[in-house]
């Protein structure tokens, strides 16, 4: 049960609606800089966290004790998508993801399978509801996924990459398969967030982060005909914010889509994003994630003039890309009180 709102001006600010200030979250917020985190990280591996639902609720509620941000998002990993899908992914410290056996022909893509998201990731959606019991009411929650194209670069590439060239090549060499395995991905994506939306997640939020790998016209045929699909099978359940990392060029496009939000990295500027999308939907970003190692007063006034320059409604501060392990709790705690401070 999803106890009543006692903060809802993320969902209001997703609708469109006037604001006094707009909503703060961070991208990555759960894990990685706090030092509450870190404790955790101590006594259990990667997985074992995402997939212990006291674990994962601890981490997902931890931020917001700390700081109040206006919205939470759930501690778990846009990899246990391919992992439901009988594709091994490893976590290895030091390395990031790590996919023993990538994916590079045909028959490995057949291998892949669509499972049933509750038996396969049952475990997420006893998460969301603990988390629920936890913030009782608080905040909303955010679910998340990552883009079909996002999970087929790790699948394929087996592991992080400047370039995701073997991913890359997958596509413009063996289109056929790689649409398949992209497809596969789609339908486990879609049947995933319609159960955490049932599990009682108020918003989504699709994590492109390598799209911008993708020249305008590939994006258009290997990522964006894949986040449609999505959108369009959810926009009726949940609000949808779809973050682009490097996807300016796309804004136009992605305006129309039936998204409620989309997200934006540092590279564009407020005025150049609201154009791009016609000034009607709502925006998310883009502070880079770097400027929080700027001293405390520096961080206040660039959230201050970030504020102004996409205007306060239909505006949702957030960083433009996740927040770095080494920013200090407190420049953290300046960016989200400077935007809690701010006054027309
Ligand atoms: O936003 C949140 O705080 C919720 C949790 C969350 C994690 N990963 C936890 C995590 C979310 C939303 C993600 C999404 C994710 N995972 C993305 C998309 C967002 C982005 O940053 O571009 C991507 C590309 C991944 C894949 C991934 N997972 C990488 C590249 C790594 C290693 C490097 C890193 O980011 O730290 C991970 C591991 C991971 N996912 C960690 C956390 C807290 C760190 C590992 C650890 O805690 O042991």
């Amino acid at each position: 049960m999803k106890p009543t709102l006692k903060n809802d001006l993320f969902l209001r600010a997703l609708t469109g609606e006037t604001v006094d200030r707009p909503p703060v979250w961070m991208m990555r917020q759960a894990g990685r800089y706090l030092p509450e985190f870190m404790e955790i990280r101590k006594k259990y591996d990667f997985f074992t966290r995402c997939q212990t639902p006291e674990l994962a609720s601890e981490i997902t509620v931890q931020p917001i004790r700390r700081y109040g941000m206006d919205a939470a998002i759930l501690f778990s990993d846009i990899l246990v998508v391919p992992q439901a899908m009988d594709i091994e992914v490893e976590m290895k410290p030091g390395v990031g993801p790590w996919l023993p056996n990538p994916i590079r022909t045909a028959s490995d893509v057949d291998r892949a399978i669509v499972p049933d998201v509750q038996e396969t990731l049952g475990y997420v959606m006893d998460a969301i509801r603990m988390t629920q019991e936890k913030l009782d009411g608080e905040v909303p929650l955010i679910g998340f996924a990552g883009s079909p194209w996002t999970i087929f670069c790790y699948c394929v590439q087996g592991q992080g990459s400047k370039s995701f060239d073997k991913a890359k090549s997958f596509c413009f060499a063996q289109p056929e398969a790689a649409h398949a395995l992209l497809q596969k991905i789609t339908d486990t994506t879609i049947a995933y967030l319609k159960a955490k939306v049932q599990a009682g997640v108020q918003a989504l939020q699709l994590f492109d982060s390598w799209g911008g790998m993708l020249s305008p016209e590939d994006y258009q045929e290997f990522s964006w005909y894949y986040l449609q699909q999505i959108i369009d099978a959810l926009k009726d359940l949940a609000p949808v914010i779809v973050f682009g990392k490097g996807c300016w060029f796309a804004l136009g496009e992605m305006a129309q889509s039936g998204a409620a939000a989309l997200g934006v990295d540092w590279t564009v500027r407020p005025e150049q994003a609201r154009a791009f999308t016609g000034g009607k939907i709502t925006l998310q970003g883009n502070f880079d994630p770097a400027r929080l190692l700027s001293p405390p007063e520096v961080i206040r006034r660039k959230v201050h003039e970030m504020i102004r320059a996409f205007g306060k409604d239909r505006y949702i501060v957030n960083l433009g890309h996740g927040i770095l392990p080494e920013v200090p709790v407190e420049h953290a705690g300046a960016f989200i009180q400077a935007v809690k401070d701010y006054k027309g």
